[in-house]
């Protein structure tokens, strides 16, 4: 018998149960259903698609009708796995314009939650999107969209105070209905303190081995990203003969928790 889809339900069950979930980005309906057929828990729509299929420098100029285009194919590959959406930079300045969007990403682009870039100043929009049962995935540490403000792709919570109020975020923003959050490049003991402090899922990238999912961009696991990669990228191509046994390999490492390594993390 077919498994039944992955839903929020099942997400949060992984994380009580320990099974660490698997996620990895896709843009398109192709590599959506190799996803699918490698057993993905999660897939994100991400706005990482400025950068990996647009060819900008940073994730900034992706809109929303972008972001809706990729997602609606996406949804046309998948059968099993969970679909998140990224809103897109200043897609979210208002509780209104917020849900506006996100009601767009899920009747136009198909998807099952979405994710928004957020720290304190974004509490009263989860609370507003959460109390319309609009699922929403937090991603605190490292914001691209932020690049420009911060100065560039940096390890986040370092400093104890800033790791303090990140882990303070993440409660409010959980707090305000947020079913997943989402960390990244993070030192190692601040991805495993926001686990234990949090009820709901926590996905980490770049965020440690302790957390409870790992996410990875596709074309970096796959080695198509030309020029430096990050950190906490790991080729699974190599050694693999086709795009699905390096998807399946993938999955399995996370699912072992042989990956992240310690050479893929940030202490
Ligand atoms: O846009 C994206 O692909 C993301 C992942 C890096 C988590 O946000």
């Amino acid at each position: 018998m077919a498994e039944p889809p992955v839903n929020v339900s099942t997400l949060r069950k992984m994380k009580f149960d320990g099974e660490p979930i698997a996620c990895l980005t896709a843009y398109d309906a192709s590599f959506a259903a190799l996803i699918d057929a490698a057993r993905m828990d999660v897939v994100l729509v991400g706005d990482s698609l400025g950068m990996v299929i647009q060819g900008h420098d940073t994730t900034v100029p992706v809109t929303v009708d972008d972001i809706i285009y990729h997602t609606k194919a996406v949804a046309r590959g998948l059968r099993h796995a969970f679909l998140m959406a990224d809103m897109p930079f200043m897609s979210y300045t208002s509780t209104e314009q917020a849900l506006d969007n996100a009601v767009r990403l899920m009747q136009e682009g198909g998807a099952m939650m979405i994710k928004l870039e957020g720290g304190e100043g974004q509490v009263d929009i989860v609370e507003h999107l959460a109390r319309h049962d609009i699922p929403v995935c937090a991603h605190l540490g490292l914001k691209p969209q932020s690049v420009h403000k911060i100065g560039g792709f940096k390890v986040q919570g370092r400093e104890p105070d800033q790791a303090k109020a990140m882990l303070d975020a993440a409660i409010r923003l959980q707090d305000a209905g947020a079913d997943v959050v989402l960390l990244e490049c993070v030192p190692n003991e601040v991805g495993e303190a926001a686990t234990s402090a949090l009820d709901v899922p926590v996905i980490g990238i770049g965020a440690g081995p302790q957390v409870d999912g790992q996410i990875l961009v596709l074309y970096d696991i796959l080695d198509i990203t030309q020029g430096r990669t990050p950190r906490f990228v790991q080729n699974f191509q190599q050694g693999h003969e086709s795009p699905l046994a390096a998807l399946q390999a993938y999955v399995q490492a996370v699912k072992n928790r042989e990956y992240p390594k310690p050479e893929h993390c940030f202490s």
